[in-house]
């Protein structure tokens, strides 16, 4: 019987398989399709403090193996969260859930992940430091290791829970940003969020996004996220999330192998709302075919 649990800041998760955030809401909708209670955890939509409409649309542009998104952090505010989303989860999903929170600022930060933290059901905090939709030209704060240090230690004051930050590829040294957050005090990092992009429609000559530049997702960006996953992990002692093209239980293993303690799905969960539920069904026979007994025991077996 192949053992597929795996440990995330301290909490046994049952397999390492996530729904990234954004591609999962707040996971109710998706409990309509399957029992969610099979997944390891997920991450819930992008939560920030005061209630967001997003973007103007278009937001979304397909392309070959991907999308690029720039949604803009659609999201109720996290009051709204705390008393109608949660609610909602509870009564479908009976493990701990992983609170995705963005901000503009520390402060924003420090409020939304303090009232999260108090949430019986939340067990992580997932800081958000990544988007590219809502700075203007694809920047995130995250490519700053100053800020991310500051938003870090700030949050870590004000809440008991593992704290991960979800880091941008948009950067030339992620080992740089992500060494900056161990410092800080953060519990783990996910890697990676999108990759900024770009589409023009040849029709109307005008780029397919109304924001012009999203963040590329899907499987053309793999091996990118694996690249990040291999250095990182080489460089810092707490767990790394892996994210990023992930859309098989190969993919899972092949992560994990790269130093990966527990993996995020994403753009996959758009073209196939059972993925995450395939991916874990698919996993003991993919594990027997490699010669795994224990899925914690491939993590950074590849090093
Ligand atoms: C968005 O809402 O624009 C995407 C969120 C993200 O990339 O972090």
């Amino acid at each position: 019987m192949e053992d597929l649990r795996v440990n995330l800041c301290g909490i046994e998760l049952d397999n390492p398989v996530i729904p990234a955030s954004g591609t999962f809401g707040y996971g109710y909708e998706f409990a309509e399709l399957y029992d969610i209670n099979v997944l390891g955890t997920f991450s819930f939509k992008g939560t920030t403090r005061e209630p967001r409409y997003g973007n103007p649309l278009p937001r979304i542009a397909e392309c070959t193996a991907g999308i690029i998104n720039s949604i803009g952090l659609q999201n109720p505010g996290v009051e709204k969260v705390v008393a109608e989303e949660l609610l909602k989860l509870k009564k479908c999903f009976n493990k701990p859930v992983i609170a995705n929170v963005s901000g503009f600022s520390v402060e924003d930060y420090v409020y939304s992940c303090g009232k999260l933290d108090r949430e019986p059901q939340v067990g992580w905090l997932e800081v958000n430091v990544s988007c590219p939709n809502v700075h203007g030209g694809g920047m995130s704060l995250g490519t700053d290791a100053n800020k991310v240090s500051e938003i870090v230690k700030a949050v870590k004051k004000v809440v008991k829970k593992p704290v991960i930050v979800k880091l941008t590829p948009n950067v030339t040294d992620i080992v740089a940003i992500a060494k900056a957050c161990e410092d800080a005090g953060a519990d783990g990092i996910c890697l990676i969020n999108t990759l900024t992009g770009m589409r023009i429609d040849l029709k109307t000559k005008r780029p397919v996004i109304a924001n012009k530049i999203g963040g590329f997702s899907g499987p053309a960006v793999f091996p990118v996220a694996m690249r990040m996953v291999w250095q990182v992990t080489d460089a810092v002692r707490i767990p790394v999330v892996g994210c990023g093209g992930v859309s098989s239980a190969e993919d899972v293993i092949e992560m994990m192998l790269a130093g990966a303690t527990a993996v995020e799905v994403g753009a996959a969960n758009l073209v196939n709302p059972f993925a995450c539920r395939d991916i874990i069904e698919d996993l003991p026979e993919t594990m027997r075919k490699y010669g795994i007994a224990r899925l914690r025991d491939v993590i950074g077996g590849a090093k």
